[in-house]
Formats: structure tokens, C-alpha cells, sequence
């Protein structure tokens, strides 16, 4: 099939014969694969690129032989792919692997469809292997929980290493070309368990055969291959021993129906990750409920990138420890119940409350893990059948700080670009974020740009992670002092004729008053408060000035302090004043933490938006609403999840609905909380297990996890998906959508909502901001980035004609510098931060019931800094006591030196010993987020030592061997290397 000419259209070839034509740079093999043409390949995979080390795509160009991975097409190529000479170099080369890697197909676990040793055995019709198999003095490694390494069957294509140092960039593989018989090494030479790898499963995924196999695939994909070692060692002599009389085109057609056979009993089904807000999708391959693996390839976001969670963590589904029926408390304990009596219960305590006290002593928590629709439903349930804006969800505890700095300068609470802008940028900040372990798939496409392009990287934040030290400026401010270096070097760059001023004449407001307001905020006045030097900070006004494309990435870091909102605030300023934004590579990106905290926004999960941020205040949006569900609607805001708690205190909030969230440990002040939960009439909480959240419940509602249902998430990047069915809701559990239909229609609601693509019909008829979103248009791995106009068309960069104001201009925000709450002092003389852990998510619910990542990582800890450490005589595993205005905790301490001075670290990943005892009820002025990361305590060492929390199996005690990919030249230097073809291209002359 050839290509239709387009303008872009540069190029006219001729393959095997027939004319084509082609874009200006595309390679190759590219442009051949379009066609009804198969050509040999091995390392070649396209989000890689040509890694040049298989050999087995020469093809003949004007009649020379190259590599079609690597040869970018030229107007008036000739291009040969089966000449006979370049069939012969092609075979030559694929001898070679031959010779590495035992053919055994019917007894593999990867014959699949998908093997390309296999495909490439049949493309080139081999009966017989010329070089025979040697095999590799190397046991295999089945070190790591999550795959395994055969070294017998790795044919050294490289693309595993391609994918670690260059995608991933964790840096951990390659190839030792010079030894004479190389491998893959993990660390240059480490056991996979004891290295730097971080399991995300990059290498496994692009592996084109068996060497690198995950564990859950192993025994259980083929008909054949659960056999044990032995006998499967013995069938594989047989495969063997019969090859040269059949030859392996009769061995390939046993192989293939027993592949055809497997079609029937796996499933592939797309999903998209239920943990982080990237939005990762993938296929999930399952025998009945057995979770064979997870591919990437298609994803809009991510493509063959994954971390440890999407790739692996999945093990909780099949948890003993599921609900799998509803509970009622019953005197100080919980007896099980029928759905009848419990959803009856429910609506019963629910009624009678709104009737006593009125539907505003009622909340409704929604989940940001659960799906648009679900979220949808939950806040149609407060307002239209209660009748409360009393609703919110997690976004309360992270993100609302940055959507209110982005609804007060630009006007949408959303990424401003896609995460292909980030890859595209001259210069990235992160302030606030551990990007390689809270948004790890974001986090490789910024390390990649940086290694490979030579994007420019800066750093603030008070801890010294993975981002931090790749950076070409790392800058460690005081902590909560973001807004006063950001206002410094604004004012530097207006002051200094640096600002943009031709796009803030077009496109910007307020920029009197808001100079004005930056007088406080001198260089010198920045660098008392922060502790940057004068210098430090002129360096990074001038270099975001040089820079053409900057985008800022920020998280919990900035927003969960007392001015969340006005340092995000303030970032947007200094990207108005710069410029940055209305063009690719430049923008403001909050990053969002979980995978659907998006979209719990956008479907009004919020106190005072309905769907769409329309405000619950605007009678025209009202009258839109209440037209279509056919109610009246309560017109006054409701309370936030902040505000619940105080009014369960006050006595004023006497029931609550919540699901899929842990609120009695992820609020701050956690004892606060429990304290209020406690005060509840009646207390409904709908989880997959029975959270620390239940224990307050007066009844809980068993729940189906992501891959048990249908639905849409909406990623960080406005990015809406379809996730599909993988498996049938564990028995007695029931997706969230329809309980919470159930719960509306006990009290009369009258839903009959049959599949969630109707939800979303209702939602994009009511929301102009998903006007067209579809099921149909979400088809597969089809995605629309909001706002989605009527006809389909959607924004993957936000401001192309203009900002989201009436006038379509963007507004600079005055912030004023107030300062961090709960402040160190001579009794709480420490500083204790907190974050996310890359293999666990939030409180831990899902990832500890997977039991790789708990063996390696079975603990929370504090971190301590070396000098700390020294100064109180504690090693790691000292137990300490870390005490709080607030409350206590008993932790064990890790010493590090990704801690500097008096700051303490703890992950907030752990619901037993729990960082939210200490923290306080300080929050953002503007949006009630908790001020986390502005906590003080003591730490008094115990005389308790354990051992250390991070066993050595943990990644971050590997030591990783970066360098500029597979190094395929030190491959070429071998003395026992030459092309393909030098032999033949010697007897064709002679
Ligand atoms: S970090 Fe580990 S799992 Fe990820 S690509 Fe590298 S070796 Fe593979
Ligand atoms: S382990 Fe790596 S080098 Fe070996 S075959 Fe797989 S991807 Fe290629
Ligand atoms: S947790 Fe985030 S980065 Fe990891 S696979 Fe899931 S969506 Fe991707
Ligand atoms: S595919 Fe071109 S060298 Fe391997």
C-alpha cells in the first residue's frame, strides 16, 4: 500500500519494483513496513530506533547492502529486499542469532504470535541452522520477583538495553561486547535483584524473545510449558533432536497450533493504570483470572514505558483479603449482610438523616481512583438526590492549589500541554516534584530529553532525589519558600527588559498592579528568605530568559503549604511574563497524582463546581441541570473535606458517604480525623479492602477495582481513556457505578443507567468542556484531551487562540509573601517532609498486597541525614520517636544523604505508621489543602536498633552503569565480527 501524496511528501522510491513515495527523514524500514513487504528485523523496534546490532535488515539501496533500520529514505533510492544477496546477508545474520538463542517454540511461554526470533524463522523459511547454538556460561537469573533473565536464549539485540539506559534512563543495563561471550549485565555485572533496577519492566516489554520473561507468563501461558524443569528440558531435547532430520519449518507448524490454541484461553484487554495520574494504558493479557502480563505499546502516553506498579502491581486483585461482602457494624463488630439489607440500611439512615437534621449534615467524599462516570454519579447523588453540594475528593489534599493558581491566571485548572511539550522544551523546572518516583513515566521522557537532547534541567526542592542530581541546577530553598524566589526573579526579569513584553502587550492583563506588587521582592530580600545567593538566582532569571521553550512542572512540594495556591499562582506569573505559554514545549504543568484526580474535578466531585467547572452559584448552569435530571438543586456551596471534618466536630455534619478513599489516614492531622469519624451518626464507606477508613464505617460496601470494570480516566495531561473489562468483579463485589446507582434509586432516584458510555453521554450533553466525548471516539487506545468540542476535536495544547477569560486574555495574579505555618522553633527543632515512594502508592492499600514489591520495599522509615545521623549517634535502623505538635510516631530511621541537614523525610505510604499523626490542620488559605509539608517535630532515638528498613534488595543501593545506549561500535570492533555478506559479497566476485 503505498502512502497518498501529501505536501509533506519529499521523497519517491522504489521498493522491490513498486514506486512509493515518502516523508523527508523517515527510515526505512519504516517506509518498507507500510508496504505488503516483510522484511527481516530483529533489534529494530520504532520507539527505539535503530539500534544496528541484528544485521538482519540489509536490504540492497542502489545496489550496495545496508541496514533498513538505519538508512533514512532519499528521493530516488532503488530498493532491493529480496535480491539474492540481500536474502543471503539477511539469513547470514539471522544464523548468527540462531546461534544464540534455543529454538524450542512449542515449549515456550512466548509462542505467542509475537516472538520475533520465531516470525523471523518462518519469514526466512530456515530449516537449518548453519552456526549451531552455544550456549552461554551463565546460569539464569530468577533474582528479581517480576522476571526473569536467560542468558541461553538472549540473542544480544540490545533493545532491552536500549530501553533502560535511553527510555526508562534508569541506566542499569548493557552489554559487555568485549567479553568473549557477552551478556546482558545488570549494574555491570550485579544479580538483577541486588542492582539499581527499579522493575519497571521497560526491557521486559521490548525483549523480541524469551530471554527476558515475566514471571507470571512463565508455566502458565503455553499448553505445554507448566511441565516440570525436567521433563520440559527433555521435550525441548526432542524439539531439538528431531530438527535436522524435519527441519524447523515442521517444528514451526507444530509450534503455531499450539499457539492458535492459546488464542482461546488469553485474553488481551486494554486498560489504563489505576495508580498514578500519567495514564499509562495497556493491554492486560489474563488466563481466566490469572494476570499473565502487562504489554505497553499503544498508549498515547507512555508507549512501551511503564513503572514498577503499572507493570506489576496487580497481585491485589486476586487478594485473599478482598471484600467480597457488604458489612454492617453490629455493637463493636462487623457481621456480614446481604447487598438487599445493607443498600436498604443505607438509604433508611441516609433518608432519616436529611429529614432530622437536612441534607447539608450530609457529605459525599468521591474517589479519585475510580473512574469519570463514577465520579459523575457520586456528585449527581449529593445534589440531585440529597440535595448537599456537600462533595469533594481527594484533589483537596494535593491538586486544588495548582488548578486555583491556573483558574485565576489562565482560566482552565489543567496541564497546558501534553507530555510531548515537556520533551520539547529547551528548559524544564521542577519545583516540589520527586518526578522519577511520583510521575516515573513523565520522569523518563524529561531524563531522555535531557541525556539525549540536550534539554536544560533545574531543580528546587529541598531534598536531593534522582531529578536533583541529574540537574544542571539544583537549588535548595528554604522550605515554603517557593513564591518569594518566583516573584524575585520576575521581578528580575521585568526589571531587566527580559520579559516577554510583545506577548504580554497581546495576550496578558494587569501588569501595572501586579509589578507594583512585586516591590517587596528584591534579589536581596529573595535571598534572606530563601538562602539562595544574589548570584543563584540572577543565573536563573537570565537562563530562563535564553531559554525559548520552558515548561514548569510542580506537585505536592509547592501545594500542600499554607500558600499551595499562591506559589502555583506565582508560577504561572513567571511563565505569562516569559511567554510561556500558547506554543509547543512551554506551559504550566501541576502534575496530578492519582489516575483520575483529573477527572474527579472536571466531574464536579467539588463543593462549588457541577460537571465542567460550572459554578454552582450561576442560575443559568443551575437551570441547565435541574432541566435535565429534573430536580431542583442547592444553590450554595457546600463544604470541602476540610471543612467536614470540622463540621462533624461542630456537630452540623452527621452522616458520610465516602468510597475508594482512605481519608482516616491521608488527611493531615490523622487523629483529628479519626477523632471526627468517630463523632458520625452514620458512616458508609465502599472500598476494594477493608482501609483503616472502614474501621469507622457503619457499614461497608464491597467494591471492584479498575480492572473489573468499565469507565474513563482522565490523566495529568487532560487525557481522556477507555478502560476496559479485564476480568469479571471478584463475587459479591460490584463496580462503583452501580452501587451508587443502587444507593440513588433506594431513595428514589428512578436511575436506569444500564453501561457507563450512557453516563458519559449524559456528561458531555451537560458539560461543554467534553461536548464530544464518546465512547465511540475513546474507542481502543483512541484518547481526546479536554476540551472536546461537539464535533470531536480536542486540545492537547490548552491556548492556541487565547486564554480561557471572556476576553481571551490571560491575567497576572498579585501574591503577597506570608510565610510557612508550624515552624520550627528550640522545642520541634526538625523539619519533617514527606512524599511518594515509586513502588508504592498513597496509603499502600493495593501495592503492599503485591507481594514483589512489599519483599522489596516492606517498610516506611524517616529519612535522616548522614550529619544528623552523626550529631544523635543513630544508624539506619535505629529506632526513633518523631513528635509533633500533633501526635507521635514510632519509626525506624534511614540514613541518606537525599536529605540534607535538620530535614526529615518520610514516605506517606504506609497506613501503620503513619506520617498524617503528625502533621497539622494548617491549610492552603485559598483552597483548604492541607499544609503537609509545613511540619516541625523532635526526634527523640530510642535504643531499639533493627534492622534497616530498605533491605539490600532495594534499588536504591544499586549502582547504575549509565552510558550512551547499546554501544553497538565496541560490538563492531570485536575481532570475530564482520557484516553479513562478506563472505558471500567475496564468493559472488571470486
Ligand atoms: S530499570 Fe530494570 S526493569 Fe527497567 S529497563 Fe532497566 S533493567 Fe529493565
Ligand atoms: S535480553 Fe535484551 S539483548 Fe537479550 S534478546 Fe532480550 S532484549 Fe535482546
Ligand atoms: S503508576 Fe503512573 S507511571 Fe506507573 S504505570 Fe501507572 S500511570 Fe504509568
Ligand atoms: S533491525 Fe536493523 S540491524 Fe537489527
Amino acid at each position: 500500500m503505498t502512502r497518498p501524496p501529501n505536501e509533506q511528501t519529499v521523497a519517491r522510491l522504489t521498493i522491490d519494483g513498486v514506486p512509493t513515495e515518502a516523508t523527508a527523514g523517515e527510515r526505512l524500514v519504516d517506509v518498507i513496513e507500510r508496504m505488503p513487504i516483510a522484511i527481516p528485523h530483529v533489534c529494530y523496534h520504532p520507539q527505539l530506533g535503530a539500534i544496528q546490532t541484528c544485521d538482519t535488515c540489509m536490504v540492497d539501496v542502489n545496489g550496495a547492502l545496508v541496514r533498513a533500520c538505519a538508512t533514512v529514505i532519499a528521493d530516488g533510492m532503488t530498493v532491493n529486499t529480496a535480491s539474492e544477496k540481500a536474502r543471503a546477508v539477511q539469513v547470514e545474520a539471522f544464523d548468527r542469532i540462531l546461534s544464540s538463542h534455543l529454538l524450542y517454540c512449542t515449549v515456550c511461554d512466548n509462542n505467542n504470535g509475537n516472538c520475533l526470533v520465531h516470525n523471523t524463522t518462518k519469514l526466512l523459511a530456515i530449516e537449518h541452522q548453519h552456526i549451531p547454538f552455544r550456549s552461554k556460561p551463565y546460569d539464569v537469573d530468577e533474582s528479581n520477583p517480576f522476571y526473569r533473565y536467560d542468558p541461553d536464549q538472549c540473542v544480544l539485540c540490545g533493545r532491552c538495553v536500549e530501553a533502560c539506559q535511553n527510555v526508562e534512563v534508569n541506566e542499569t543495563l548493557s552489554i559487555n561486547w568485549e567479553d568473549p561471550n557477552p551478556r546482558v549485565l545488570w549494574d555491570g555485572g550485579s544479580t538483577i535483584q541486588e542492582s539499581s533496577c527499579v522493575s519497571c519492566g521497560h526491557c521486559v516489554t521490548v525483549c523480541p524473545c524469551n530471554a527476558l520473561m515475566e514471571k507470571s507468563m512463565l508455566g502458565h501461558a503455553g499448553f505445554f510449558t507448566s511441565l516440570k524443569k525436567k521433563t520440559l528440558k527433555g521435550m525441548i531435547d526432542v524439539v531439538k533432536g528431531i530438527e535436522p532430520e524435519t527441519g524447523y519449518g515442521g517444528i514451526l507448524q507444530v509450534s503455531e497450533v499450539e499457539h492458535s490454541m492459546r488464542e482461546h484461553r488469553i485474553r488481551r484487554t486494554k486498560t489504563v493504570c489505576t495508580y498514578c495520574g500519567v495514564g499509562c494504558s495497556f493491554d492486560v493479557w489474563t488466563r481466566d483470572r490469572h494476570i499473565l502480563k502487562v504489554v505497553p505499546e499503544h498508549g498515547p502516553a507512555n508507549g512501551i514505558s511503564t513503572c514498577v506498579k503499572g507493570k506489576f502491581g496487580w497481585d491485589f486483585v486476586n487478594s485473599g483479603e478482598r471484600l467480597t461482602m457488604p458489612l454492617i457494624r453490629e455493637g463493636g463488630t462487623f457481621r456480614p449482610a446481604s447487598w438487599d439489607e445493607a443498600l436498604s440500611l443505607v438509604a433508611r439512615r441516609l433518608a432519616e438523616i436529611k429529614t432530622a437534621s437536612g441534607p447539608d449534615a450530609i457529605g459525599f467524599i468521591a474517589s479519585s481512583k475510580c473512574t469519570n462516570e463514577e465520579s459523575y454519579l457520586m456528585q449527581k447523588l449529593a445534589r440531585a438526590v440529597v440535595g448537599t453540594n456537600n462533595v469533594d475528593n481527594c484533589s483537596r489534599y494535593c491538586q486544588a492549589p495548582a488548578t486555583m493558581g491556573l483558574f485565576r491566571t489562565v482560566g482552565y485548572g489543567g496541564d497546558s500541554g501534553s507530555i510531548t511539550d515537556l520533551e520539547h522544551a529547551d528548559l524544564v523546572i521542577i519545583i516540589g516534584s520527586n518526578t522519577p518516583e511520583s510521575h516515573p513515566v513523565i520522569a523518563t521522557r524529561v531524563k531522555s530529553a535531557h541525556k539525549l537532547r540536550g534539554q536544560k534541567l533545574m531543580v528546587f526542592d529541598i531534598r536531593e532525589h534522582e531529578m536533583a542530581r541529574r540537574a544542571d541546577l539544583f537549588l535548595r530553598p528554604k522550605p515554603g519558600t517557593d513564591l518569594v524566589w518566583l516573584n524575585a526573579v520576575t521581578r528580575y526579569l521585568l526589571d531587566h527588559g527580559l520579559a516577554d513584553r510583545q506577548f504580554i502587550d497581546q495576550w496578558v492583563n494587569g501588569l501595572d498592579a501586579y509589578r507594583q506588587s512585586l516591590d517587596p521582592f528584591t534579589m536581596d530580600e529573595a535571598a534572606r528568605l530563601t538562602g539562595l545567593p544574589v548570584e543563584t538566582l540572577e543565573t536563573v532569571a537570565r537562563t530562563i530568559a535564553e531559554s525559548k521553550r520552558v515548561c514548569v512542572l510542580w506537585a505536592m512540594g509547592v501545594t500542600q503549604h499554607h500558600q499551595g495556591s499562591d506559589t502555583s499562582t506565582a508560577i504561572s506569573n513567571l511563565l505569562l511574563v516569559t511567554g510561556n505559554y500558547m506554543r509547543p514545549g512551554t506551559g504550566a504543568y501541576p502534575l496530578r497524582g492519582h489516575n483520575n484526580v483529573q477527572g474527579a474535578g472536571d466531574m464536579g466531585s467539588m463543593p462549588n463546581m457541577l460537571p465542567g467547572y460550572q459554578s454552582v452559584d450561576d442560575p443559568d448552569v443551575r437551570t441547565r441541570f435541574e432541566a435535565a435530571w429534573r430536580v431542583g438543586l442547592p444553590a450554595t456551596e457546600g463544604l470541602d473535606n476540610h471543612q467536614m471534618v470540622e463540621a462533624i466536630h461542630e456537630g452540623r455534619l452527621k452522616a458520610m458517604y465516602l468510597y475508594g478513599e482512605e481519608m482516616g489516614i491521608v488527611d493531615s492531622n490523622a487523629n483529628h480525623v479519626s477523632a471526627a469519624f468517630e463523632k458520625l451518626d452514620f458512616f458508609v464507606v465502599q472500598d476494594v479492602f477493608f482501609s483503616e477508613t472502614c474501621q469507622f464505617a457503619d457499614v461497608v460496601l464491597p467494591a471492584a477495582p479498575s480492572l473489573e470494570k468499565e469507565g474513563t480516566f482522565t490523566s495529568t495531561e487532560r487525557r481522556i481513556q477507555r478502560l476496559y473489562q479485564v476480568l469479571e468483579p471478584l463475587e459479591g463485589s460490584r463496580p462503583d457505578w452501580r452501587i451508587i446507582q443502587s444507593v440513588a434509586n433506594q431513595l428514589g432516584a428512578g436511575w436506569s443507567y444500564q453501561h457507563p458510555s450512557e453516563i458519559m453521554d449524559e456528561i458531555a450533553s451537560l458539560t461543554p468542556l467534553f461536548a464530544g466525548v464518546s465512547y465511540e471516539r475513546l474507542d481502543g487506545y483512541r484518547s481526546l484531551q479536554w476540551p472536546v468540542a461537539a464535533d470531536g476535536a480536542d486540545q492537547p495544547l490548552l491556548y492556541t487562540s487565547g486564554f480561557a477569560f471572556p476576553d481571551g486574555k490571560a491575567r497576572l495574579f498579585p501574591v503577597a509573601w506570608v510565610g510557612p505555618t508550624d515552624q520550627p522553633d528550640h522545642q520541634f527543632d526538625l523539619h519533617l517532609n514527606n512524599g511518594r515512594m515509586l513502588e508504592h502508592f498513597h496509603e499502600g492499600n493495593l501495592t503492599y498486597r503485591v507481594p514483589g514489591i512489599a519483599e522489596k520495599t516492606p517498610d516506611t522509615f524517616v529519612e535522616v541525614s548522614p550529619e544528623l545521623a552523626e550529631e544523635r549517634g543513630l544508624q539506619s535502623g535505629s529506632w526513633v520517636r518523631l513528635i509533633s505538635r500533633y501526635g507521635e510516631v514510632r519509626v525506624r530511621a534511614l540514613v541518606t544523604d537525599r536529605v540534607h541537614g535538620r530535614e526529615l523525610y518520610m514516605p506517606m505510604n504506609s497506613s501503620e505508621i503513619l506520617v498524617n499523626r503528625l502533621t497539622s490542620s494548617y491549610t492552603d488559605s485559598a483552597t483548604d489543602t492541607p499544609a503537609y509539608k509545613e511540619t516541625s517535630v523532635r526526634m527523640d532515638v530510642l535504643a531499639e536498633r533493627g534492622e534497616s528498613p530498605l533491605p539490600r534488595i532495594n534499588w536504591r543501593f544499586g549502582h547504575p552503569t549509565p552510558q550512551s545506549g547499546v554501544e553497538v561500535e565496541r560490538k563492531w570492533k570485536r575481532s570475530d565480527y564482520r557484516i553479513p555478506g562478506t563472505n558471500f559479497l567475496r564468493v559472488l566476485k571470486s
